[in-house]
């Protein structure tokens, strides 16, 4: 269901209730979901109104009910009470008009609180020279489905790459290059050899602590635009963003634009400038800081030696997403480990006077929890890494689908759709703010909640709609017309027929609550509940061989939509569809 039911129902049965507490925002925002499906489609408690009518709840729901009955709502089948519980039953009809209304809308039940607004998403944003690993794997996929969702919501999104492209360690790098290049195959691996020239310089440098004076000198002559240096970054960054567009492709993310921590170099004097003017900045130990309050340590701006910081890039690059790219809302999806330096720049941003400090958003996310990790090599031992996660995952679908259809035509493509589906639906069901287990028995389920389940409810969709046009010879094309075209007068829906459409109701409701929550698992679960509700509904009645011709067509009409709803939910989710599995 959804609230524009929701809202029409109350809109007609509000003046029933005049004199009582219960108005039309009341009762719109008290209609929900009976427990019991069998119970109707909506439910309007009443024990509100108890102590104001000085009678027991039962007692009202029955008056109440019958005053509903006899202003005869034509969409209305029943209005029953049940122990306090006015239950309300939608005709058939009104329910597939309403189904045909949300798949005949251009854009799926899309949204409109976006429309004529700017979003500028923060996400992924990997750090140059390092692989992306496991963490990273959340601010990519939770990034991505709130864009999909933003945009869905009418909102003109722009998805920005915040690369951590600057900082000493590129001094440290370029000087490790100078001395070791030679030792490296970067023409055959030239991102393993970067990380790895990292990981030496590190080692190395707790026995001979000048390496760190040369990396700061060297980053030095970065900033000061030394050309030689400067060519060596750029190819650090090249060499990094080549390697990590693999991985973007393989999870279906797309940023519009790269914007590193790099590109406020030259913003940055006038940043500092800005919080200077407001008289904001503190000399603490040598060092430039912005106090931001008693409970929150200072925000640190400038180093002793005047180097700049992650927090000074932060606040440069606020700036230019609210003046240069004029965006209305600005999320930074981050993990939670980054809380208090978002706090510290939106704090400092609120102190510089930028009432729109108030639109900055922090989507912070809990971190992995490893199970049986057994099956999966690390590299170094300490790290997981993402790229290494996703082949794990692939070579074990890979696996599952060769013992479940040995005769499946492109199989490597499918175990790749389903690796990789699995890997993202594990992550989006949880609820963001919590930690998530990762746990291959249960991501890879294929009878669980996992995102394969999903998968293969939507192909048991497709598999059914295939063969009803082959039987009917009808074309793809031809088809979408005949479904746009089905009747719903008289239809009679039975129980698991109302389960699966009012449920398929919700879908665009859905959209508007995991964005306004910020929560992909939302939409998330909801699918999973489509997948199992259509099972329910494919389990219990005859689909292509029922008795009755037009239980057929309901069913067909109803698989269809299912199909529509599950694909579209995935595709929100950056999860893709195989067409067999
Ligand atoms: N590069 C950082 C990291 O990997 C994330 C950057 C997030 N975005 C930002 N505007 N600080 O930890």
């Amino acid at each position: 269901m959804n609230n524009k039911i929701k809202k029409q129902l109350a809109h007609d049965i509000f003046t029933v209730f005049a004199n009582t507490p219960l108005d039309f925002e009341k009762i719109q925002k008290l209609l929900e979901k009976p427990k019991d499906p069998s119970m109707g489609q909506l439910s309007l408690p009443v024990f509100l109104l108890a102590k104001e009518l000085k009678k027991a709840p039962p007692a009202i729901a029955t008056e109440y009910a019958s005053k509903i009955s006899d202003i005869k709502i034509n969409y209305l089948q029943s209005c029953e009470s049940v122990s306090g519980f006015i239950n309300f039953k939608f005709t058939s009809e009104f329910l597939m008009l309403e189904l045909q209304g949300l798949l005949g809308q251009e854009a799926m039940g899309y949204g409109d609180q976006g429309h004529g607004k700017r979003l500028v998403i923060d996400y992924s944003s990997p750090n140059v020279a390092k692989p992306m690993n496991i963490g990273h794997l959340r601010a990519t996929v939770i990034g991505q489905a709130i864009r999909n969702l933003a945009a869905s919501q009418g909102f003109e999104v722009i998805g920005l790459n915040h690369l951590g492209d600057w900082g000493v360690q590129f001094g440290k790098l370029a000087w490790a290059y100078q001395q070791w290049k030679s030792e490296y195959d970067f023409e055959k691996a030239p991102f393993k050899s970067l990380f790895d020239m990292y990981v030496r310089f590190h080692d190395e440098a707790e026995n001979n602590p000048e390496y760190d004076e040369h990396g700061a000198a060297t980053f030095r002559k970065l900033e000061a635009g030394d050309p030689e240096v400067t060519d060596l970054w750029k190819m650090f960054v090249e060499i990094s963003l080549k390697e990590y567009q693999h991985l973007w492709d393989r999870l279906g993310v797309k940023h519009d634009l790269v914007r590193g921590e790099s590109f406020y170099s030259d913003q940055l004097e006038g940043t500092v400038q800005k919080i200077k003017d407001q008289g904001l900045l503190k000399l603490s130990q040598g060092a430039y800081v912005v106090e931001v309050g008693e409970d929150v340590p200072p925000c640190l701006i400038t180093k002793s030696d005047g180097a700049s910081l992650y927090a000074t890039r932060d606040l440069a690059s606020a700036i230019y997403r609210h003046d240069v790219l004029k965006c209305d809302v600005n999320l930074y999806v981050v993990g939670v480990d980054q809380t208090l330096h978002f706090n510290q720049v939106f704090k400092v941003l609120e102190l510089m006077g930028y009432e729109w400090a108030k639109d900055c958003h922090h989507i912070s996310f809990g971190m992995y929890r490893f199970k049986n990790i057994g099956k999966m090599s690390t590299r170094k031992g300490r790290a997981i890494f993402l790229e290494d996660v996703l082949n794990k995952s692939v070579e074990l679908a890979k696996e599952i689908i060769q013992e479940k259809n040995p005769d499946l035509k492109a199989k490597d493509i499918v175990a790749e759709q389903v690796g990789v589906g699995a890997i993202i639906f594990n992550d989006l069901i949880n609820d963001r703010v919590r930690d998530v287990d990762f746990d291959w028995d249960r991501i890879l389920d294929f009878e669980g909640d996992s995102g394969p389940y999903i998968q293969y409810s939507a192909v048991r969709c497709k598999s059914v709609l295939r063969k009803y046009k082959s039987q009917h010879n009808i074309s793809d094309t031809d088809f979408e017309q005949h479904m746009s075209k089905f009747d719903v007068s008289e239809v009679e829906l039975e129980t698991e027929e109302l389960n699966l459409c009012s449920l398929l109701l919700g879908y665009s409701q859905i959209l508007t609550d995991s964005y306004d929550k910020f929560k992909p698992s939302i939409l998330a679960s909801y699918v999973l509940d489509v997948a199992r509700t259509y099972n329910g509904f494919y389990n219990k009645l005859r689909i292509l061989n029922a008795d009755q011709p037009s239980d057929i067509e309901k069913r067909i009409y109803l698989t269809y939509s299912a199909n529509k709803v599950l694909s579209e939910g995935l595709r929100m989710l950056n999860i893709q569809t195989p067409e067999e599995m």
